[in-house]
């Protein structure tokens, strides 16, 4: 021994120590991490993505109420109501049952019919309560009346002898209570079958006798 320090003989084998170059470039590791990089990169990208989403739709809403002092750009149609984005059950009437909800009794919802589909008119109230300007609707199918206006003799679904005019017009007013914002079809009513050996209604708008003129 000459006092000299003799290196200490090194292991052939390399140690690798986690700093090592050569370690942080495991292949392995690096997806890993990049993984991560990328994951953590595409859930900031989502959240600003729903950020600007909110305020796009918080704008929307504003703009419109600033620009028409209406929530909706000044839209009043069907899909306002928000019961049309709920998926209900039709129900199926008879006419006894419908006539149930004719706005006698103020606890129950008011419906009426129209070519038998059965909507609730309870948001009209005004006019289809019992004594409301148009409360011989409610309760009932009275599809002839909204086109010839007789409003007493008519109340019947009985279409007979009516021209395509006059259909086309009932079916307008379907469309009426069918696209109605407030209104919405709660299902159909049964209607009885009418004898076609029945004479048809009688037209309430005959030419009424006149006085004559006084001379
Ligand atoms: C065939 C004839 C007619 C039918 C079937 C009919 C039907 C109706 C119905 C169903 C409503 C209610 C609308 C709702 O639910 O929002 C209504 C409202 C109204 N009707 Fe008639 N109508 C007729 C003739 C008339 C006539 C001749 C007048 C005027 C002299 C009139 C004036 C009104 C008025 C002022 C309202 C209220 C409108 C509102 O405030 O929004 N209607 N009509």
């Amino acid at each position: 021994m000459d006092g000299r320090q003799q290196p200490t003989k090194r292991s052939t084998k390399k140690q690798r120590q986690p700093e090592d170059p050569i370690v942080t470039a495991n292949p392995h590791r690096r997806t890993h991490a990049s993984h991560e990089k990328h994951a953590s990169s595409s859930s900031s990208k989502k959240q600003s993505l729903i950020q600007g989403l909110l305020l796009s739709i918080l704008f929307f809403f504003l703009s419109s109420y600033i620009v028409t002092d209406t929530w909706l750009w000044g839209y009043n149609g069907k899909y306002k109501n928000w019961r049309r984005w709920v998926p209900r059950k039709q129900l199926v009437f008879t006419q006894q049952e419908l006539a149930q909800y004719d706005g006698t009794d103020v606890k129950k919802p008011i419906y009426l019919a129209i070519r038998g589909e059965v909507f609730d008119v309870t948001q009209g109230r005004p006019y289809y309560s019992r004594g409301g300007n148009y409360g011989f609707f409610s309760g009932r199918d009275a599809s002839r009346a909204y086109t010839t206006g007789c409003f007493q003799t008519h109340l019947t679904h009985d279409l007979r002898g009516l021209s395509p005019a006059q259909i086309a017009d009932v079916d307008g007013w379907a469309d009426f209570y069918r696209n109605h914002p407030k209104y919405y079809k709660v299902g159909t009513v049964i209607l009885e079958p009418i004898d076609p050996l029945s004479p048809h209604p009688e037209d309430c708008n005959k030419p009424i006798a006149q006085k004559p003129a006084s001379q």
